[in-house]
């Protein structure tokens, strides 16, 4: 243990007033949550306390000019009741990423893992045993200075919290191609980074769709809304005449760590796979000729989500029913398998939960 973290355990958990059966997503959050603030350049007090509101100044930077950052991690129990992180440091990398395109320190990978270890150990009954069902964790930071200069902020709060989630979308999603909005997501911008206000961007965009009757929408490229880039809350798969296709991280996409795993297994598997340009015209001229197979969403929230429909313009593409699925059906029974430890893992994705001794307050 190189860090010196404090806990501060609740009087009275939560715990049994959560029905497992029943969990709406991101509404229930666990006992304790970790905190620990940036200042004079290092990260200082890191401690787990009881999860609760905490007051910031109405000056904090970081709700003003945007600089927070966040990433959407699972930890699953194996049907032997073990608790387990799916991929933890590369989620701790990647945190790190965006916080360098934001201008915001980095959280040391030693110090990112430990607190999970340390957090999740002490809330681990907060693991739903449900297949399908996980404890989501959203570690994420923002500036906190008492300033309203446009600079980068010299104070920062790391917070993880967590809470036990069912599936992000419990059946097929519908989604309507962009051809008016963009996301934040041009080359050059932050749409690689996992940023408040990317997401922030896609909301108003998905509300028209939800009000056309759709779920979500499937972003195009910036420039000449001509390529796929990704959905508001997942990256995208299509399966075209047998071939797994995906677009090809360009700065612009979040590289999923979902993504990243279902190209392994496919490529291991071998399945032909190709990240590349997808056209909507390429799309439509597949679904015109029968060979539109499969499309579905890769995101930790969202595990994989089928899509049942694609609009772009004037034209609907219905996709088949979820019983034909083969590919996409596949890709979520192998993630779900190896986060329940039911499919042997053969990369060093699963990581067991330790017990971190930390200094009881
Ligand atoms: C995740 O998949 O974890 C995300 O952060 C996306 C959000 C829609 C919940």
């Amino acid at each position: 243990m190189k860090y010196n973290i404090k806990i501060t355990k609740t009087q009275k958990s939560r715990l049994s007033e959560v029905d497992f059966d029943n969990i709406p997503f991101g509404r229930v959050f666990s006992d304790h949550m970790f905190v620990a603030d940036y200042h004079n350049g290092e990260w200082t007090n890191p401690r787990i306390e009881p999860f609760g509101r905490f007051s910031i100044h109405p000056a904090a930077m970081a709700l003003h000019y945007g600089q927070s950052i966040f990433e959407g991690m699972k930890a699953s129990k194996s049907f032997e009741g073990k608790p387990l992180f799916f991929r933890p440091e590369m989620h701790a990398r990647r945190f790190n990423n965006s916080a360098r395109r934001m201008c915001m320190p980095d959280v040391p990978e030693a110090l990112f893992l430990e607190a999970l270890h340390a957090l999740i150990a002490l809330d681990s009954e907060w693991i739903p045993p449900q297949e399908g069902s996980a404890l989501y964790i959203r570690p994420y930071m923002f500036a906190n200075d008492e300033f309203i200069g446009v600079k980068p902020s010299e104070n920062y709060r790391f917070i993880i919290f967590t809470g036990p989630v069912g599936p992000y979308y419990p059946k097929p999603v519908s989604l309507i191609a962009e051809q008016e909005y963009v996301r934040c997501a041009i080359q050059g911008g932050t749409g690689e980074a996992k940023v408040a206000g990317n997401y922030a961007a896609s909301l108003l965009p998905a509300r028209k769709a939800n009000e056309k009757g759709y779920d979500q929408v499937m972003w195009l490229d910036a420039n000449e809304f001509k390529y796929v880039q990704e959905v508001g809350t997942m990256n995208i798969f299509f399966v075209i005449d047998g071939t797994v296709v995906t677009p090809s991280l360009n700065g612009g996409i979040l590289p999923g760590i979902t993504r990243d795993s279902i190209l392994a297994i496919f490529r291991e598997k071998g399945y032909r796979v190709e990240e590349r340009d997808i056209s909507i015209d390429e799309l439509m001229e597949a679904y015109d000729a029968g060979k539109l197979d499969e499309a579905f969403g890769s995101g930790t929230a969202a595990v994989v989500a089928h899509v049942s429909k694609i609009a772009i313009g004037g034209k609907v593409m219905e996709l088949p029913p979820v019983e034909k699925r083969k590919l996409g059906e596949m890709a979520k029974m192998e993630i779900n398998g190896l986060r329940s430890g039911k499919i042997e893992d053969t990369h060093g994705w699963i990581v067991p939960v330790k017990h971190i001794e930390a200094v009881n307050v």
